[in-house]
């Protein structure tokens, strides 16, 4: 009995002491102002709170804009080729016409074929009549609009599928122009020294260089369309004065002969329609008017501000170039 009074007795000791103590600490925090860290510390905890609370849902007002692709497929060769519509949501996919095309692929029609590799304006894979103008997919603006965006394939050019053009006629005749540096007499230095070429020289490759045989310009040619078997049309003649003029090229005479001829360069009849529609802002009608002065002999080739020396295979000795 006298030790359970005690105990009681002291517990109670103890715990009046503890709530005076207790009661002391508090009174000091409540009086004590927040430091800055203790400000950082409150701004963390918040800032932890916000990210576990569940995100509210934003609401985003559907953009639709009504697609229409031309469609076409060998395998049913009785179904005449037809324009299919799309709603596509241009908040759903990225902003580019290829996007878009791409989106269709994905979640409306996976039998839909085009061409695309870099999505970056640099392969010219993707190039396709856009709302009537031949331009890149992938660097055409999807924009929302009232009218449906109307997509075919490269026109008069023939169709493997959908918005796939057949580009062999195209690459054929690029390949005709010999799209490579001509160093007749050379042959056995080739890959032994740098071919030199001043800043000047290499300037005149301006506007020219950049092409990258996308063909928006060649099917945008209305001779093209009617006799592109003969005429090389925009793409190609602008990659032949490309090599013609090439400082290092000492081929120019043979180029320019296997040119000469009633249709190669003369079916151009500079109406611009090429330069209008280069998706890449080069000139090919000026190009194709610069060769017509070569070809008719109202200009000439400059020679080259550099000489490259041959290098002699014997003795390592370098020796002058031969014309
Ligand atoms: S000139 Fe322009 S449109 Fe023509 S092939 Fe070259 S990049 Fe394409
Ligand atoms: S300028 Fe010549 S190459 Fe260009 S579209 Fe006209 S006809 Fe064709
Ligand atoms: S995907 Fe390469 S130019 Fe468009």
């Amino acid at each position: 009995m006298y030790a359970a009074v005690s105990g009681s007795a002291s517990t109670s000791f103890w715990s009046r002491g503890l709530a005076r103590i207790r009661g002391s600490r508090l009174s000091t925090s409540a009086k004590k102002t927040p430091t800055g860290l203790d400000k950082v510390v409150a701004a963390e905890v918040a800032a932890i709170a916000a990210c576990k609370a569940p995100l509210k849902e934003a609401k985003v007002v559907p953009r639709l804009q009504i697609v229409r692709v031309y469609r076409w497929n060998p395998e049913t060769p009785q179904v005449k080729p037809y324009m299919q519509q799309f709603s596509v949501d241009l908040n759903k996919c990225g902003t580019m016409v290829l996007d878009v095309l791409t989106f269709i692929k994905a979640q409306h029609d996976p039998t839909l074929s085009f061409r695309r590799s870099c999505r970056e304006g640099i392969c010219g894979c993707c190039a396709m009549n856009i709302d009537g103008v031949n331009t890149l997919a992938c660097i055409t603006k999807a924009k929302e609009s009232p009218q449906p965006l109307v997509i075919y394939p490269l026109p008069h050019a023939y169709v493997i599928r959908d918005l796939i053009p057949d580009m062999e006629q195209f690459l054929g005749q690029f390949q005709k122009i010999d799209p490579y540096l001509k160093r007749p007499g050379e042959d056995d230095f080739l890959g032994m020294r740098q071919i030199l070429q001043s800043p000047r020289d290499r300037s005149k490759l301006d506007g020219l260089y950049e092409c990258i045989m996308c063909a928006c310009c060649t099917y945008s040619c209305p001779p093209y369309w009617w006799l592109g078997d003969k005429y090389l049309g925009p793409a190609v003649l602008l990659q032949a004065y490309r090599w013609v003029i090439d400082s290092r090229d000492m081929a120019h005479k043979e180029r320019l002969a296997k040119l000469r001829d009633l249709y190669s360069v003369y079916r151009c009849h500079t109406i611009f329609n090429c330069t209008k529609t280069c998706p890449k802002g080069l000139n090919p009608g000026k190009a194709i008017a610069q060769l017509k002065r070569l070809l008719a002999g109202l200009a000439k080739k400059e020679k080259p501000d550099l000489d490259t020396a041959l290098p002699n295979p014997c003795y390592g000795e370098e020796h002058g170039r031969k014309e």
